[in-house]
């Protein structure tokens, strides 16, 4: 189904939220989540039959994923004239269980979350060069704020320094995943053709053929340079992080996250990642001492103007992420 083909949120009905959620961005878009509706509430579970071990051991980048569903949530909530209460990581003897959301009738401030509304179903992750254009300070002004909003943090990187030194880890990224058999498999079981309805699309006829590709050879030389050119050459380049490291600061920079992209997306901008530096553990450290963060760095993005619309990557359908009570 297009995204834009939804039935908008309605408020006496919450499970009306839940399509606008599964939009969030996910890691290899394995859209990492459940829900479950009782009473009035939005239940928000982490499926961890969806976790990547190579890529993601600690399932971090799948709570952040999640994280960003539970904006999703919020924000059509506050389209249908609802604030949400959310209880991020409640007591519970289920683990999965990340988030509980409440909702009551919104006051004006809330309302102002459903500005963003629209823009939930024009995000995309736009991976190619952005247009030369520069982003206005007013721009990454308001992105830096929603990024605060959240409670977690976004450091545009100004100085050339700092760009060239988060460049060349991104690439000596690539090329450790690269060289890891494991993380190649990974990846290449999740490309497979869109009407799965998850992972990273590629026509069916040549899915067989990239898979092959991509779990047999090292690549990580020329993604590593490619990768580095996108680093240095995108308008801006930002490191979004928390003060903790717990999962539930994944939680919040997961929701800080879908804040920052959907804020962007307004000021008419898209982004991509660079995770590689955060991925892996010891360029992490480096990343964090080199930039002097203010705690944990948990996603490296570009942001740019894009110079075309991307077609929508793929969900799954609502009802089969939906569990009946
Ligand atoms: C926590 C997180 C980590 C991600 N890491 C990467 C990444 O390292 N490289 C990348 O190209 N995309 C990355 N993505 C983007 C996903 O691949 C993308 O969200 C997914 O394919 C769905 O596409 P969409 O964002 O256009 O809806 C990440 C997304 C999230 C939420």
């Amino acid at each position: 189904m297009a995204y834009t083909q939804l039935s908008p949120p309605q408020a006496d009905d919450v499970s009306s939220l839940i399509p606008y959620a599964i939009l969030a961005p996910s890691s290899h878009n394995t859209q990492p989540w459940r829900f479950r509706v009782v009473d009035n509430s939005v239940y928000l579970y982490a499926d961890r039959t969806k976790a990547l071990p190579a890529n993601d051991p600690d399932d971090r980048e799948l709570t952040i994923s999640c994280g960003c569903a539970a904006m999703n949530l919020r924000i059509a909530a506050a389209h249908a004239g609802l604030a949400t209460h959310l209880e991020i990581l409640p007591h519970s003897e289920n683990d999965e269980l990340l988030a509980v959301a409440s909702f009551s009738n919104a006051s004006d401030t809330v309302l102002s979350d459903a500005e963003l509304f629209r823009f939930i179903v024009e995000r995309r992750t736009y991976r190619k060069r952005f247009t030369e254009e520069a982003i206005s300070d007013v721009a990454l002004q308001r992105l830096t704020e929603a990024a605060t909003a959240e409670q977690a943090w976004l450091q545009v990187l100004e100085h050339e320094s700092d760009r060239h030194c988060v460049s060349e880890l991104v690439s000596e990224g690539d090329a450790m995943q690269w060289a890891n058999p494991s993380w190649r498999r990974e990846l290449a079981a999740w490309m497979h053709p869109r009407r799965k309805g998850d992972g990273l699309p590629v026509p069916w006829l040549v899915a067989p053929f990239a898979q092959v590709v991509v779990r047999t050879f090292d690549m990580g030389n020329g993604i590593g340079a490619k990768d580095k050119e996108l680093a240095e050459q995108s308008p801006v380049l930002a490191v979004l992080g928390t003060a903790r490291d717990a999962p539930s600061d994944w939680f919040v920079a997961g929701q800080g996250l879908e804040r920052v992209l959907l804020t962007a997306c307004q000021n008419g901008l898209q982004a991509s990642y660079l995770n590689q530096a955060v991925q892996i553990p010891s360029l992490r450290t480096k990343l964090q001492h080199s930039l002097h963060c203010d705690g944990y760095p948990q996603i490296v993005l570009r942001l740019g103007f894009p110079s075309e619309t991307l077609p929508t990557s793929p969900r799954r359908n609502a009802l089969e992420v939906i569990d009946k009570v």
